[in-house]
């Protein structure tokens, strides 16, 4: 079969934040650049993140203080090189967005307006309302396009060619009309987001499945600290759609079922702004031991009926409409119900601050680039702070941008040939004409619910070791699946096969780093080792698949810096 060959200097995987803001980059710098997003690129994820995103610019803040957060809220897991990186440039970053166009919410003195966010010593997350992160992916996007960046929308990537230690394109097909291409390029970056669509309850978008992580998995290429993934405190009870931290930022109360303000027992200081590990395991713990609220017993009231309409309307007019939608419930009027959703993913694909893709704790693979969620820099360690997600992506993608366009011109263009998209035609082949027995939407509710309820905010080995025979069965059960839909046109059943097979691989990198891991640390919390351990566990998890799909864990020194360890407290 011929198969179209584009050439670009640089593919970009992914128009989120981090995507966008790197093809801005490279364009501007005189590069040819793809970007290909299976969604339309103002779909992409960053445009969920509500509340804010942090910069030191107050005079009663300081970059010291927002490192020393970053590194506290880490449990002390974060490289301290990456997070001085990250918040020395954090204020520059927001100037930059704002002369781009992005338009935060201002201070009556005109200044722009912060506000507080969990684990954080000082009022620091800028907002657009409850938009912020809508406001600057439209942003991004305007710019990127605005220098010509070539958008492939709708594009579903399927692999990378990956030869030699050397990355030099991707294989796509369109979601149209499954019509497959490649995509070569001396230099390709990965920024396609998170995947906590492995758990039932979560905040994420449908897309978030972990494409990119499984495809670069796949080749031997390591994951890095997969075992931590966040739960955020305020998921809609029921379907865990995102209630900003503004919420609690602005003012908010958690309460349970006997009207106990209950935050003032698990972080007597922060209460509700104690940072995200904390609050969401307080809030489940409420739950299970009885003091839950609303029809199920499996929520806590936030409230913020205090504030006042004004406040609400002005601060908070999404959160508004998201629960006026989703429960039926004004909170201008009354407490609305939530419960901690599956949020965002701390590990990933490993990288250093420039963005380069890890081979191995030592070696790099050349041409190759992440950013953004799917990337572990790592700044958050072992558990992220809110309004840090938003400053990463934009200010790493930007910065990985530059990386790329300064290297570029070193990296020679490796011809593609059709062998190259052998493997991808095989999987779309497979899982168009597999005739079995097993439908995936089955299989995916089965590995949702072992995930939530073995893997997720409060686990032990005999939990993680369930999850992963269920996960090895479902594995082998995958190889007899069936779709319905055998056509080619907007084959979304198609789509959805594929990402599954993604969603098993990195969640058995889930599981397995976390049963390695015998200590609590940050949003990784083992019933059995309840105590953070520094001196078996102050390292990064590495973890690697064979073709088997056997994973193989190693483990890379954290990079320690001026913080000097200490218990957390709030
Ligand atoms: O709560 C929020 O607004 C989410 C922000 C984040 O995850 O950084």
């Amino acid at each position: 079969m011929s198969i179209p060959v584009y050439t670009y200097d640089a593919v970009i995987v992914g128009a989120g934040l981090a995507g966008s803001a790197a093809a801005r980059e490279l364009q501007k710098a005189g590069k040819n650049v793809a970007v290909l997003t299976k969604l339309h690129p103002l779909r992409s994820h960053s445009g969920a993140a509500q509340g804010g995103i942090n910069a030191a610019l107050s005079e009663e803040d300081s970059v010291e203080l927002h490192e020393f957060d970053t590194v506290k809220g880490s449990d002390y897991l974060a490289d301290q090189d990456a997070v001085e990186f990250m918040c020395k440039n954090a204020p520059e970053t927001i100037r930059w967005a704002e002369r781009m166009g992005a338009a935060f919410s201002r201070t009556p003195e005109g200044k722009i307006a912060q506000r507080p966010f969990g684990g954080q010593s000082s009022p620091r997350a800028c907002f657009a309302k409850d938009r912020t992160g809508l406001t600057l992916l439209q942003t991004m996007y305007e710019q990127a396009f605005r220098e010509g960046v070539k958008f492939w929308d709708e594009w579903y990537v399927c692999d990378i060619i990956y030869k030699d230690d050397k990355v030099s394109g991707v294989v796509a097909f369109n979601i149209r009309d499954m019509q497959p291409a490649i995509f070569n390029a001396k230099s390709v970056m990965f920024a396609t987001g998170g995947y906590a669509r492995c758990y039932k309850i979560n905040s994420n978008a449908h897309a978030n499945t972990g494409d990119g992580l499984s495809i670069v998995a796949r080749k031997g290429i390591p994951l890095e600290d997969m075992e931590f993934v966040q739960f955020h405190p305020s998921g809609l009870s029921g379907n865990g759609v995102l209630i900003s931290e503004a919420a609690r930022g602005e003012g908010g109360r958690l309460y349970n079922s006997e009207g106990e303000r209950f935050m003032e027992k698990y972080a007597p200081n922060a209460l509700e702004l104690a940072s995200r590990d904390v609050v969401s395991r307080a809030i489940l713990n409420e739950i299970r031991e009885g003091r839950g609220v609303g029809p199920r017993k499996d929520a806590v009231y936030l409230d913020l009926t205090h504030l006042g309409k004004e406040k609400i309307m002005e601060r908070l007019p999404e959160l508004r409409d998201l629960a006026l939608t989703f429960l039926g419930i004004d909170m201008i009027e009354a407490p609305i119900l939530i419960s901690a959703t599956a949020h965002y993913s701390m590990g990933g694909i490993p990288v250093d601050i420039p963005g380069h893709v890890r081979k191995n704790n030592t070696e790099f693979i050349e041409g190759f680039y992440a950013a953004g969620e799917c990337s572990c820099v790592s700044v958050h360690g072992a558990n992220r702070l809110g309004a840090n997600s938003v400053l990463e992506a934009m200010l790493f993608g930007r910065y990985v941008g530059k990386t790329m366009a300064e290297e570029i011109d070193d990296i020679p263009l490796r011809e593609a040939t059709a062998e190259d998209a052998a493997d991808a035609l095989k999987e779309i082949e497979f899982v168009l004409t597999n005739n079995g027995t097993e439908s995936v939407t089955k299989l995916r509710d089965e590995l949702q619910t072992t995930m939530t309820e073995n893997a997720g905010a409060f686990r032990t080995g005999e939990s993680l070791e369930k999850a992963l025979e269920k996960i090895n069965e479902l594995r082998d059960r995958y190889k007899n699946i069936r779709i319905q839909d055998k056509s080619k046109i907007f084959n979304t059943e198609l789509q959805e096969a594929i990402e599954f097979g993604h969603m098993l691989d990195y969640s058995k990198f889930i599981v397995e780093s976390a049963i390695a891991r015998k200590e609590s640390r940050g949003a990784h919390y083992r019933e059995d080792y309840q105590k953070r351990d520094d001196e078996n566990f102050l390292k990064h998890t590495m973890a690697y698949m064979d073709k088997e799909g056997n994973i193989t864990l190693d483990y890379m020194p954290v990079t320690l810096g001026k913080f000097e360890l200490k218990e957390r407290t709030y």
